[in-house]
């Protein structure tokens, strides 16, 4: 069986962690979409980690890592990751697989996502710049390049081609603020340390584990509101970040999906631009920024800040079918005497408890239930009962409206503060 692992919300829900957590559960973990816009935080004895690409299971001796065929891979970026994390994992070559199938990201994907961006001006979509968008684009386009490619005769002669279109594009855009001499070095030596990886066919290598009765465990990135299909387009993400995405990033049949873990914050972030209904420009924003160190994981930028948003929720623990809730950063909201949750907004309609298809519109306001807040602290080795009511009320109304149980709560980055019911 494949569990899966998703973000609820616009992503940095925390799921590196909770990966983490869950790992010594499971044979393997497998990315299955996104690529370096992710960056998925890891803190455990007094050691910080921050995976773009690589599983979160990485960490732990015994578990295999997948990164899967969904996934788009910028070679620069993998060695670097790599080369972070070779001290704490020597043996990670060992642990290590990376489909044929995934994508490439070229240095002129990258220089493409910027010209776009710079293209759009104020209706940027606030990419992370890492060329997710136009490799995605390539890839159903009908036109990516492979990491399997890369060990074919015809390689250089492939990448010529493509990149000879992207300058064409660079050009129309009018953009020239870029060295690709300078990236193509960076490129080329980082494919020669890619090659040197285990290159599989995954979906191989997955079923197999299935059909042998192992446990894996699918990691999404980003989060279902930046789903291509379903989250707050065009300000969203390339790929499908819901869990219908691991069947395709993985090439698992949909019969053998377990469990889904949909991971949620307390309050609500979101990076980059786009619609966020509940989002908080004031200074309880602030406060929730920077009690949280709501700054971005891969980019460094400001997270914007909001109150919890049921309506967004709602749908997108319907869109994934979650089986069980966890919920992040619990101890950010400590010590506010009032919360706010968004249960309905009020559009041009009427009142309504589904998300528009067009969320961007200036005119659809949240409508509000108050909740008491809880003290300063929450205690995290005590147990789920010893925590305080007004904590629990917020929980059973989260529980209840959503129909699915909260089953571990988190209360700091550290693995030991984490509550399990
Ligand atoms: P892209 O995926 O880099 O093209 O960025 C598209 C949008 O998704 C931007 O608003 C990004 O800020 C957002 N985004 C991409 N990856 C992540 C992530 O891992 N966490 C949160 N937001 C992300």
């Amino acid at each position: 069986m494949v569990d899966v692992i998703l973000g609820l919300q616009w992503g940095d829900e925390g799921k590196g962690k909770i990966a983490d957590y869950l790992t010594p559960r499971y044979d393997i973990v497998a990315r299955f979409q996104g690529g370096p816009n992710a960056g998925h935080s890891l803190d455990f004895e007094g050691k910080k980690f921050v995976l773009n690409t690589v599983p979160s299971g990485i960490f732990h001796k015994g578990t295999l890592n997948i990164i899967g065929n969904g996934v788009v891979i910028d070679p620069v970026r993998l060695q670097e990751e790599l080369g972070r994390i070779e001290h704490e994992c020597p043996d990670y070559r060992d642990r290590l697989l990376v489909s044929r199938k995934a994508h490439l990201i070229l240095p002129t994907h990258r220089i493409l996502d910027a010209a776009s961006e710079a293209s759009k001006g104020e209706h940027k979509i606030g990419s992370t710049l890492r060329g997710i968008g136009p490799t995605y684009r390539d890839k159903t386009g009908r036109s990516g390049i492979r990491v399997g490619d890369s060990t074919e005769p015809g390689f250089m002669e492939l990448y010529q081609k493509t990149v000879q279109e992207h300058l064409r594009q660079i050009q129309a855009y009018g953009y020239t603020a870029f060295d690709l001499a300078a990236e193509e070095e960076k490129f080329f030596a980082s494919m020669d340390f890619i090659r040197q990886l285990q290159l599989v066919n995954s979906e191989y290598v997955i079923n197999e584990a299935i059909h042998a009765g192992k446990k894996i465990l699918a990691e999404g990135a980003q989060g279902s509101m930046l789903d291509v299909e379903f989250g707050s387009y065009p300000f969203v993400t390339s790929s499908v970040t819901l869990a219908g995405g691991v069947c395709n990033g993985l090439g698992v049949a949909p019969k053998h999906i377990g469990k889904i873990y949909g991971i949620f914050k307390a309050y609500c972030t979101r990076v980059g631009s786009g619609p966020f209904p509940t989002e908080l420009n004031d200074d309880m924003g602030e406060l929730l920024r920077k009690k949280g160190h709501e700054f971005g994981a891969t980019t460094g930028r400001p997270r914007r800040t909001g109150w919890l948003d049921m309506v967004a929720l709602q749908y997108t623990c319907m869109l994934n079918g979650v089986d069980e809730l966890i919920m992040m950063k619990s101890d950010v909201l400590c010590g506010i005497d009032q919360l706010k949750v968004a249960t309905a907004y009020n559009t041009p309609g009427g009142t309504t408890r589904e998300v528009p298809a067009n969320l961007c519109s200036a005119e659809l306001k949240p409508i509000y239930q108050d909740f008491r807040g809880w003290p300063n602290e929450l205690p995290h080795d005590k147990g789920y009962d010893a925590l305080d009511s007004n904590f629990l009320t917020y929980v059973e109304f989260i529980e209840q409206t959503l129909k699915t149980p909260v089953r571990v709560i988190s209360l700091g980055p550290e693995r030991h503060k984490t509550i399990m019911r």
